[in-house]
């Protein structure tokens, strides 16, 4: 039986002032497509059971996030946290209820805020990392070919030969290094020996377990008495109780890094992780002067820029590699290489309050 969780619990920071606190980017339609949570819903489709989705949610959102997402996705699998405690915990949350509910079975989890363009290959990649994971026990990633150092994704490194060559090549991961410094990124992407993780994760709940069990005990124990109250009416109850009290640690710094029993599919989709403002060029094709304009606008002698508005006309003259962000409260302009560290002015006006 498989199933896929679906983590939509972040807070898209880098993607202020479009994405907030209680309508955070994966429930944004950016790509002008849907909302992102509802693409990633229907990009599995035929590889694993719409009925079998679940959604990990933080409660902030949680209203909202029902009211637009997919129908498909039954509210009693929807798991809301009280409190963000990062990946590792929700992973281990909806591995659980999975374990509870329907015993040893296949597990995908989907990071919520991707964009696929070749969906049919990204399905036959999916349904063969599904395979793996089943015949192997061991945790499977889809890596990436990476094209630029960043700073924002973790890099593995691969034993030389194939374990697998068809329908895909598959290794054996030497090394998983969870967002390395610039000079590293540049490294490893000189080297050509590293795949970008694509953050998508697949494995049996069994082998999952063992590995909380094992790399991240204390959290795993906190969280284990869970398990009887899960299907109960205390199911939130519990949850509310136990997480204040859970380690704060993604699954990648906490049981990729560590372990030594993950392979890797290479995939080749046309992913991109719609991170920040300047991914928008990977997902529209940029105008002759290299702008991605989603506004009423005019400009003179504006160059590789990123211009987004909702209601006012922007202008612009004698620009070059700025985003300019403008929304009904609040405007961005950034210099477009420093498109990672909106995140900073998210921090600043929290702690301003
Ligand atoms: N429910 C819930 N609760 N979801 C969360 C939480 C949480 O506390 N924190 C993050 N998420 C969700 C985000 O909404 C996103 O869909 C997914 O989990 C991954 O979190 P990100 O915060 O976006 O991670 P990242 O992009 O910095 O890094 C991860 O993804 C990269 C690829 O996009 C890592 O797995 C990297 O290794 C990877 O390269
Ligand atoms: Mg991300």
């Amino acid at each position: 039986n498989r199933f896929a969780t679906i983590l939509a619990g972040g807070g898209g920071t880098r993607f202020w002032p479009l994405s907030r606190q209680e309508m955070p980017k994966q429930l944004l339609n950016i790509s002008g497509n849907d909302i992102m949570l509802n693409d990633t819903i229907e990009r599995f489709n035929g590889v694993i059971p719409m009925e079998n989705t679940i959604v990990v949610t933080n409660r902030s959102q949680a209203v909202l996030l029902e009211s637009v997402m997919h129908t498909s996705v039954q509210s009693s699998n929807i798991l809301v946290e009280p409190v963000a405690k990062n990946t590792a915990a929700s992973i281990l949350l909806a591995a659980l209820f999975i374990e509870k509910n329907h015993g040893d079975s296949l597990m995908v989890v989907f990071p919520s805020d991707h964009h696929i363009t070749e969906e049919d290959r990204f399905r036959k990649t999916l349904d063969e990392a599904c395979n793996i994971a089943m015949e192997t026990g061991k945790i499977v990633t889809i890596g990436i070919k990476p094209t630029f150092p960043s700073t924002g994704y973790g890099y593995i490194s691969c034993n030389n030969d194939p374990i697998m060559t068809k329908p895909c090549n598959v290794f054996e991961v030497a090394e998983f290094v969870e967002k390395p410094n610039f000079a590293k990124a540049q490294s490893y992407l000189e080297s050509g020996n590293y795949l970008w993780n694509s953050g998508m994760f697949i494995w049996k709940t069994s082998s999952i377990l063992d590995n909380f069990q094992r790399f991240l005990p204390r959290l795993y124990k906190t969280m284990l008495p869970l398990m009887d109250y899960i299907g109960t009416d205390r199911e939130e109850e519990m949850i509310n109780d136990i997480y204040p009290l859970l380690q704060n640690i993604s699954i990648d710094y906490g049981i990729l890094e560590r372990c030594d029993e993950v392979v890797v599919l290479v995939g080749d989709f046309g992913w991109n992780d719609i991170g920040s403002w300047d991914a928008l060029g990977a997902i529209f094709p940029p105008d002759e002067y290299g702008n991605i304009v989603k506004a009423s606008y005019l400009g003179i002698e504006t160059r590789n820029s990123i211009i987004y508005g909702e209601k006012r006309l922007i202008t612009t003259i004698g620009i070059d590699g700025l985003i300019i962000a403008d929304t009904k409260d609040a405007l961005l302009i950034c210099a477009k290489d420093k498109a990672q560290e909106v995140k900073e002015i998210v921090k600043m006006l929290k702690e301003k309050g």
